[in-house]
């Protein structure tokens, strides 16, 4: 039995790439300081504030949440309504049921309401619904932020999306994404500043801070996600760091240490406003408003 390195009980969870075993108490006290530090590292955001979750409902997003909360910083939530039938309906129930509990607001909206649910998009537009709903998510969280106030938004990616994304961009050589891969985005051109506190936080122990919490999360993924790739990479990733522990974490933060600074050198793209509904874009009309102006026309299509 592995006692907890710093009070000695019996320890409930060992982090093999730290070397460190840990009792309950301690392990929330690690993941807590965890965040804290890559938050002050990065110059994230301060206690002054006002930080916007982006919450799905998973354990990810709402360990963010109930550690930034914890940790005293000022964070409310928003949860975009996807309108994926019993997974968005279970998704919303908890992630409100969450926010009551923590005395904090919780915004939500509803694609429905502002263009169109997933479903119905993937059928019109014939591309993946991954691919869709990643577009409308970054310009609606964009835009909610900016409406609501807040000045940073921050996501529950964590360090497996984040090695996976990595290695999706290596495999392609996706110069353009390498360079915008960052655990801070900056404001600036009509983006509010976007951040990724866990992003040194294995899903493993997003799921054990959520579960040693009591947080009430959906366990189920997206029912559009079986199949992606960077599903494939996740796996692949922890099968390395089931032999090499630590591998996940060297991936990432050497990137980010020796390949970042070199990428970030390079001009990056022009941004302007939208010419119809102002947020920001590289071409005349935004890709939202394009997929509006698509979804009218196939209206009008099938009125005539
Ligand atoms: P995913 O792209 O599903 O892996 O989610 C990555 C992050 O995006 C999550 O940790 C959340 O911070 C945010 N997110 C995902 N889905 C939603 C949603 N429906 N509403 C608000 N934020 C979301
Ligand atoms: Fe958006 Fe699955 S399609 S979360
Ligand atoms: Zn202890
Ligand atoms: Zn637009």
């Amino acid at each position: 039995m592995k006692r907890c390195a710093k009070c000695s009980q019996r320890a409930v969870v060992y982090l093999p790439h730290h070397r460190l075993a840990l009792c309950k108490g301690h392990y929330l006290e690690w993941f807590e300081r965890r965040v804290e530090r890559t938050i002050k590292e990065f110059r994230m955001f301060s206690k002054e504030d006002r930080v916007l979750v982006a919450v799905s409902g998973g354990k990810d997003s709402l360990s963010l949440w109930h550690a930034l909360h914890k940790l005293g910083y000022q964070a409310d939530g928003l949860y975009i309504n996807l309108g994926i039938g019993e997974y968005s309906k279970l998704s919303e129930e908890k992630a409100k049921k969450f926010a009551q509990g923590l005395g904090r607001t919780l915004h939500v909206i509803r694609l429905k309401d502002l263009v169109e649910d997933i479903p119905t998009l993937k059928e019109i537009e014939k591309r993946p619904a991954c691919s869709v709903c990643g577009n409308l998510k970054r310009y609606y969280m964009n835009k909610s932020a900016k409406e609501l106030g807040f000045s940073v938004i921050a996501t529950g990616h964590n360090l497996d999306d984040e090695s996976a994304t990595l290695m999706g961009n290596v495999l392609s050589w996706n110069l353009g994404y390498l360079q915008r891969q960052y655990p801070v985005l900056k404001e600036g051109n009509g983006f509010v500043k976007k951040v990724k506190p866990l992003c040194l936080i294995t899903e493993k122990e997003s799921a054990l801070y959520a579960l040693l919490s009591g947080i009430d999360f959906v366990e189920e993924e997206c029912p559009y996600s079986v199949g992606a790739s960077s599903i494939e990479y996740k796996l692949l990733l922890s099968q390395i760091e089931e032999k090499s522990p630590g591998t996940k974490l060297r991936f990432y933060l050497e990137f980010l240490r020796k390949i970042q600074p070199l990428l970030r050198r390079e001009e990056s793209l022009e941004l302007k406003p939208c010419s119809i509904c102002g947020e920001p874009t590289s071409a005349d009309v935004c890709t939202v408003c394009r997929l509006k102006q698509r979804l009218t026309l196939s209206e009008k299509g099938q009125g005539s």
